[in-house]
């Protein structure tokens, strides 16, 4: 898998594949050159058969400080529409595989509506969440106003894009924004963890969760119940029940 200057992309032998953005001069902002790389990125791991989890990263000391502001300082409507920036964010949404933002520093405007494209946040303890656009004279645009108030609720989601107020780790954490506050060296393990689990599983078990949100109880239900029953039909299943018996770890190929 390539790496390029302003991402780094490692897929490690335990299926875990690491992005990582890497603009720090910019505090890895998110010009369009990240964002289409970003973009491309997700559909080539979607695809390879050897990733399990994907751990999306800013790195130690910043995740993204949101859009490159350079990039809008002068636009015109026109211009922005024709961008179709949501093209971009669309490889995320599409992906089947497990997404686990590994938030440290700050996670701003785009780049906390970016960990907001994750199944899984997990904080370290230096992490720092806001939607400062109003700041701007602007307002979120990819999902900050509405996968915020899907995760928090109206009260709290309006305090943060009104006011722009950032918030820390275990803030976010309170509010639901944020799964886990970890050290900020250890943001990673979780993915592994993930990782080692059947593929099949994890993947039927992300589809259903995000269907169901916007699917009426009994229709989510019953997905539920087909997808969970599809499952024994999977050799990772039967290895899954035996490896409990035999008392060791199981491995799951996928199959
Ligand atoms: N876009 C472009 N450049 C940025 C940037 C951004 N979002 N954030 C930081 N930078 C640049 C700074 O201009 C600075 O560049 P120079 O060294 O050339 O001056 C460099 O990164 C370092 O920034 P700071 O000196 O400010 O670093 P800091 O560590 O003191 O502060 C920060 C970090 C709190 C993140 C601060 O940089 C900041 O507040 N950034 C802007 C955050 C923001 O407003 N985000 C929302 C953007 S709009 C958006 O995201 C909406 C959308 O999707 C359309």
């Amino acid at each position: 898998m390539e790496s390029t200057q302003i991402l780094k992309v490692e897929i490690q032998d335990n299926g875990v594949a690491r992005i990582e953005l890497h603009r720090p001069e910019a505090r890895n902002a998110l010009n369009l050159e990240l964002r289409q790389a970003l973009s491309e990125t997700f559909q080539k791991l979607n695809k390879n058969i050897a990733v399990r989890a994907i751990v999306l990263t800013g790195g130690e000391k910043v995740f993204a400080a949101g859009a490159d502001i350079q990039d809008f300082t002068t636009a015109s409507t026109v211009e922005m529409y024709l961008r179709h920036t949501e093209q971009y964010w669309q490889s995320l949404t599409d992906c089947s595989k497990p997404i686990i933002a590994a938030v440290n520093g700050y996670a701003l405007g785009g780049g906390c509506e970016l960990a907001m494209h994750a199944d899984i946040i997990v904080a370290g303890q230096s992490a720092k969440f806001g939607q400062p656009e109003v700041k701007l004279g602007l307002m979120p645009g990819a999902g900050g106003t509405q996968r915020l108030l899907r995760a928090i609720g109206k009260f709290q989601t309006m305090l943060l894009v009104l006011s722009g107020k950032l918030i820390s780790a275990e803030e976010a954490k309170g509010m639901g924004l944020v799964s886990e506050v970890v050290e900020d060296e250890n943001t990673m393990a979780l993915a592994a963890t993930i990782a080692s689990f059947s593929p099949i599983a994890v993947q039927q078990i992300k589809e259903v969760t995000h269907l169901g949100q916007d699917m009426s109880l009994q229709s989510a239900l019953s997905l539920e119940r087909k997808a969970f029953q599809i499952l024994f039909d999977t050799k990772d299943q039967k290895e899954g029940a035996n490896a409990f018996f035999d008392k060791r770890p199981a491995q799951y190929r996928g199959e």
